[in-house]
């Protein structure tokens, strides 16, 4: 569209639709052909028009020009002297692969600079010197490799900069040194493989730092180190990410956080630990199947928790606990089946709850929700039961309140077969008992020892509780012996039963032999080994049976040995006697063998010649 004059009225409306759908008209004293000028903006607009150079005729004093999707290969110094004034430099979707040194320099007052969508392969060191007054700076979407040192030391007005979209392998340590007034970074789709701590930590006014697109598959200690204003961190699709170390946001006194499409399977309790400013949290698109007991305890002003689609299928009895501020919980689109009251410290505080797209069990572990169903915030998507049957796709914000107790009710749990169980083994053998419970939700069995220890499925010594709820014991000790209690236990209420087992001990020097293996061994139930501990234990049995048969031989050929010895002393003194007997008390040796010749006082006689 060519030029044209328009008075004063007409200019105005022109102005809102430049800014809207860009027509434009231009000024009396001059605009480029084929380019579009807003005189009171002082505004040249040339997007779109193929132009392989500057165009001639852009007024001295332009402020704003953009030059978007144009055929612009290069920017030299000289380039843009005649625009001292400029303030916006639009340069985005070109074919620039060269900038030289001090190509921007004389654009003191330039405050935005795009340079999105070009085919920067590097860039020299000296490219944006003199840009003091620069706040916004975008380098995405091009092919840099590197990011060289000092790089952009002049921009100390930097605030917002994004370097995404690059093929960007490294970031030299002092590239973002003089960035001091910087406090927005994006990095994005690069090959980045880690993040260099020195490089970020000249950025002391950071604010915020999206990390986004990266093949990073760790954080490691201290990467954030000396970004002490930093209030917001996002590290989302790192599709390799599996590891957090604990300490590897210490320093950061964060108000967000968001840690989103990532492969990390828990929540990184420890690294979150020092995070006591954090209000709001998201971890969502991660594959965190488990949301454990206080796995949040640190994160005492957190308002808004998120934890959309991760699979999330478990939530702990105290899971939220620490969480005294907590506003906002987004669980949508999980596998929960359900969410007890118990998994918050209070849930007064809570206001707005997601828990669409669950399949919920609609049993009394929500009566809760259903209580509160008029008052706390669905975010226009009520929690749907799954079961049971009878409501299956209602939603818990339309039951009435009569309808309240007939539905969203537990069973107890029943132990059925209650037959005393009363068990005698033998040291070493398999015992088990059986406990077999029904209620409504399915009760979790678990068990008592006479110690008063607690068993259960996820126990893993020698006594464990299986499936179904049966107790196991293996290699059964005689300390195992006494009164072992079933607690079969759901939201209902709880049902017990009692069961007792008597282990005698083996024969007595084995028992005794067993007894010291097992206590040389220096294990105890909770890590001990039971294969190594059977094998020890027979292997000792065998040695002492050996050794106890060698001991009783040398002792034989001693008392002939000392028999000879006494006849030759006898007939070398010329006595005579014929019948010569000698008592001997067996000594009691540990071992089956001596016990066989039952420890008694034998005779050993002997005829002499
Ligand atoms: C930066 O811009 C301000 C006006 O916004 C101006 O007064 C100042 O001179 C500029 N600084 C430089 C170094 O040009
Ligand atoms: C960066 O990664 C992309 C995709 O993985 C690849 O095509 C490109 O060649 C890589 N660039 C460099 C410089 O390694
Ligand atoms: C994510 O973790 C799972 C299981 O640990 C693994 O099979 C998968 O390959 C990982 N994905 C990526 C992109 O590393
Ligand atoms: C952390 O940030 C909060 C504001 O988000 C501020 O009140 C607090 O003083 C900061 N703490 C430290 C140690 O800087
Ligand atoms: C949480 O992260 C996901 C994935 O990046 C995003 O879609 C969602 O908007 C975020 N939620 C909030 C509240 O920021
Ligand atoms: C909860 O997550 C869903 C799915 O990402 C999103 O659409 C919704 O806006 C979120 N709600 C709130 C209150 O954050
Ligand atoms: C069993 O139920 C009673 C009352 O219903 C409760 O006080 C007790 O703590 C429960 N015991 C266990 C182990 O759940
Ligand atoms: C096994 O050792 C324990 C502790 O040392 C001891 O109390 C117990 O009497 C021993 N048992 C036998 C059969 O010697
Ligand atoms: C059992 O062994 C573990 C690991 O060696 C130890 O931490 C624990 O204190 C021991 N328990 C007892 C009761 O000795
Ligand atoms: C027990 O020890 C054996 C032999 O050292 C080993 O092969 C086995 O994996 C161990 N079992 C457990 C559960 O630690």
């Amino acid at each position: 569209m060519m030029g044209r004059n328009l008075d004063h009225d007409e200019g105005w409306l022109f102005l809102f639709l430049f800014l809207i759908i860009s027509v434009s008209f231009s000024q009396s004293q001059g605009c480029p052909p084929r380019c579009d000028c807003t005189a009171k903006l002082k505004a040249v607009s040339c997007f779109g028009k193929r132009l392989a150079a500057l165009p001639d005729g852009i007024p001295m004093d332009t402020k704003i020009l953009d030059l978007r999707g144009n055929k612009l290969r290069w920017v030299e110094h000289g380039d843009l002297l005649p625009f001292p004034r400029l303030e916006k430099l639009d340069l985005s979707d070109n074919v620039i692969s060269v900038l030289e040194p001090n190509a921007f320099s004389s654009l003191q007052n330039l405050q935005a600079l795009s340079l999105r969508g070009n085919q920067l392969k590097l860039v020299p060191m000296g490219a944006f010197s003199g840009l003091t007054n620069l706040t916004s700076l975008d380098l995405s979407g091009n092919k840099i490799v590197i990011l060289l040192d000092f790089t952009f030391q002049d921009l100390k007005h930097l605030r917002n900069l994004e370097v995404g979209d690059n093929d960007l392998v490294y970031i030299s340590n002092k590239a973002f040194l003089g960035l001091v007034g910087l406090r927005e970074l994006t990095i994005e789709r690069c090959n980045l493989t880690s993040i260099s701590s020195q490089s970020l930590s000249y950025l002391h006014n950071l604010v915020s730092l999206r990390l986004r697109y990266l093949s990073i598959s760790a954080l490691e200690d201290q990467n954030f180190r000396k970004l002490g204003s930093l209030r917001g961190l996002e590290i989302d699709h790192w599709p390799f990410l599996e590891y957090i170390s604990p300490h590897c946001l210490q320093g950061l006194n964060l108000s967000w956080l968001a840690i989103t499409h990532t492969n990390i399977t828990s929540v990184p309790t420890s690294a979150l630990r020092s995070l006591t400013h954090l209000t709001s949290l998201n971890l969502s698109y991660n594959p965190i199947p488990v949301l454990e007991s206080w796995a949040l305890r640190d994160l005492i002003r957190l308002k808004e928790l998120h934890l959309v689609s991760t699979k999330l299928a478990v939530v702990q009895p105290y899971a939220l606990g620490g969480l005294r501020q907590i506003h906002l919980l987004n669980l949508s689109s999980n596998n929960l089946v359900t969410l007890e009251e118990a998994a918050f410290q209070s849930v007064n505080t809570l206001e707005t709850l997601r828990l669409d797209g669950n399949p919920l069990a609609c049993d009394c572990r929500l009566l809760w929700i259903l209580q509160r169903r008029k008052t706390l915030n669905f975010d226009g998507a009520s929690p749907v039961c799954m079961t049971p049957v009878e409501v299956q796709q209602r939603a818990l914000n339309a039951f009435s309140d009569s309808a309240l107790f007939d539905h969203f009710t537990c069973q107890k749990p029943k132990i059925r077969n209650r037959k005393l169980q009363q068990v005698s083994a033998r040291e070493g053998q398999v015992v088990s008992f059986i406990c077999k419970a029904e209620g409504e939700p399915t009760p979790v069995v678990f068990w008592i020892s006479p110690q008063r220890r607690r068993i259960t499925t996820k126990s893993n010594g020698r006594l464990t509780v299986l499936p179904e709820g049966t107790l196991e014991i293996r290699y059964a000790q005689v300390t195992d012996s006494g009164t072992y209690i079933c607690i079969a236990s759901n939201a209902g209420g709880n049902d017990t039963y009692f069961a007792t087992l008597t282990v005698s001990g083996l024969p007595l020097d084995a028992a005794l032999m067993a007894n010291r293996t097992y206590y040389v061994g220096d294990l105890n139930d909770t890590n001990l080994n039971d294969t190594r501990v059977f094998l020890k234990f027979t292997l000792d049995l065998k040695t002492i049976l050996i050794s106890t048969a060698m001991g009783c031989i040398m002792f034989l050929g001693v008392v002939l040995f000392c028999f000879i010895l006494l006849f030759v002393w006898s007939r070398g003194r010329g006595q005579h006697k014929n019948n010569f007997s000698v008592e001997y008390s067996f000594r009691k040796v540990d071992g089956p063998a001596a016990s066989g010749g039952q420890g008694g006082a034998r005779k050993f006689n002997m005829k002499m010649i």
